[in-house]
């Protein structure tokens, strides 16, 4: 018997470390103190990912007829960036303070005056979060007071530091030091990493580690036209990693600075209705996102102001999840007109062109972007998936389980064959025989350590959706049969290896 699944006080606290203590996601390089924004995934973390990514590929390439798959390098010629308008344009807001040396992102520190009785008397900071506002009225109560200002004070007022004007810069303290005047004004900060390449190490060899997988699908279109049956509409996928120097990594590998994206540009005509087809491929998104297990209760929607878009974009929706550390883009859906395709043709002086049979003309394809990060899918199925139950023996004893509720689509183990005594050979060779057989097909755990109930739980936190128990009935009474224990509602029954199969086959796809 189980209590219901209750969410610890800590949410993000006990996924880090879950993640840690059974190997979904290490911080990289470790024994050298760690090196922020990049992080390394452990045995289960790296099946997880694996089959995240196999998930999508499935789903959105082999199994649809109008989407083709490509894997473009990830250093490309560093015209392509100009062209993209990345170099010019890839940029974030860099404010420096120069005492301690910490850089913030503009637009993700905010600040306010303080004011009492109409009378600005100083001003607060505090980083974004869920509750800036609150931190800034804190502040501001708490330097009021420090300071023993007679009069009411009013409430906050926050912006980011981006609206900060020139006057008001040397006012604003800096959140590390506490004190004013340290603060930078924002400068912009391009995000591309930088590489040479060759033998030479100047300007005439600088490449960049690509910020998106995005560019390599408009840079290899006419390659995929003739070299291919495609039809407008189709789509090219790619997934792969990417590179960003974010200022202010953070919230685990929610913002890091190596990620892995999968992106898919789905070019329509000219005159093709774009806003349903927009709308199309976010519904598309939002149930692919439930068929892994997201739950829809988690899930929401972010449509972009038309005055915060790029002048060639005509609608962009971001799918939110429901963090533990705030609603965030899990997966953004543009329409980028003809955009990216134009530019390349006019860099490179190679059209980017299809022709069009009734009207005799040739045209530039419009696109239609769904941009999804891996390490977020994966970080969001920790966090919906994680869950700590009181749970209640035959006995009346009751203990902790912590539970990984993951989809069999994309949990790391599928079945945890467990043969009830290490000693009997008869047991033990049936239980080998079944995890040879099932291992040909799926990721399957093989353990002979400790009680029944500590392997249960083992499986239980690295999200194994069934163990099956080979124990003395399935050598001794007919029928050949095994305890399933299934990982949610901890259910046991009895079993035949077709009937696992068959329920595999079913669940696992
Ligand atoms: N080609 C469009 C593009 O790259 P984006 O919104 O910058 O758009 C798409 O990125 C997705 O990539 C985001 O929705 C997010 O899931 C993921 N992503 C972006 N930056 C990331 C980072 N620093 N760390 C982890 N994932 C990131």
């Amino acid at each position: 018997m189980s209590s219901p699944a209750a969410e610890p006080a800590n949410l993000m606290e006990a996924v880090v470390s879950l993640a840690k203590r059974r190997g979904f996601i290490y911080q990289s390089s470790e024994i050298y103190g760690g090196f922020n924004g990049f992080f390394d995934f452990g045995p289960l973390g790296v099946e997880l990912k694996k089959n995240i990514r196999d998930c999508w590929w499935n789903d959105m390439v082999r199994r649809r007829d109008d989407i083709v798959g490509l894997e473009s390098s990830i250093i490309m010629h560093p015209k392509v960036w100009e062209a993209s308008g990345h170099v010019a344009g890839f940029t974030d807001p860099l404010v420096d303070c120069k005492v301690s040396k910490m850089r913030y992102r503009a637009d993700q520190l905010f600040f306010s005056p303080i004011v009492v009785d109409g009378k600005t008397v100083g001003y607060v900071s505090a980083l974004e979060s869920e509750k800036t506002t609150e931190d800034l009225q804190a502040a501001a109560e708490s330097f009021k007071r420090k300071k023993a200002i007679q009069g009411t004070l009013e409430p906050v007022q926050p912006r980011d530091f981006t609206a900060a004007r020139e006057e008001e810069i040397p006012l604003i303290p800096s959140p590390a030091t506490g004190e004013p005047g340290s603060l930078t004004p924002p400068r912009s900060f391009n995000m591309m990493f930088q590489t040479n390449v060759g033998a030479m190490n100047d300007a005439s060899s600088v490449a960049y580690l690509r910020p998106e997988t995005a560019q390599g699908m408009f840079v290899d279109f006419k390659n995929v036209t003739d070299t291919t049956r495609v039809k407008l509409p189709f789509g090219i996928a790619q997934i792969g990693k990417s590179f960003r120097n974010e200022i202010t990594p953070r919230n685990f590998i929610f913002r890091s600075r190596e990620f892995e994206q999968m992106e898919m540009e789905y070019f329509i005509h000219e005159d093709a209705d774009w806003a349903k087809c927009h709308e199309e491929w976010i519904v598309w998104c939002e149930a692919w996102l439930k068929s892994i297990g997201l739950p829809e209760s988690h899930l929401s929607r972010h449509t972009h102001p038309k005055e915060k878009l790029a002048f060639y974009s005509r609608g962009t929706v971001d799918i939110m999840f429901k963090y533990p550390f705030g609603v965030q883009e899990l997966w953004g859906i543009a329409a980028r007109g003809s955009y990216d395709l134009t530019q390349h043709a006019k860099a490179s002086g190679k059209p980017q062109e299809l022709f069009d049979e009734a009207t005799k003309k040739k045209f530039v394809p419009h696109v239609i972007e769904p941009a999804v990060g891996v390490d977020r899918i994966l970080l969001a199925v920790l966090c919906a998936g994680y869950a700590e139950e009181d749970v209640t023996d035959e006995k009346g004893n009751v203990e902790k389980r912590t539970v990984l509720r993951l989809s069999p689509r994309i949990a790391p183990v599928k079945v945890a064959v467990l043969p009830l005594i290490k000693n009997k050979e008869l047991l033990v060779a049936r239980a080998k025989d079944l995890y040879t057989k099932l291992k040909r097909k799926y990721a399957v755990n093989y353990d002979d350590g400790g009680a029944i109930g500590k392997r249960y739980r083992r499986q239980d936190e690295a999200g194994t959706p069934w163990c099956v128990t080979i124990d003395f009935d399935t050598i001794e009474k007919p029928g050949d049969t095994f305890t399933l224990r299934e990982r949610d509602s901890m259910q046991q029954r009895r079993i035949t290896e077709a009937e696992l199969f068959a329920l595999l086959e079913e669940q696992v796809y």
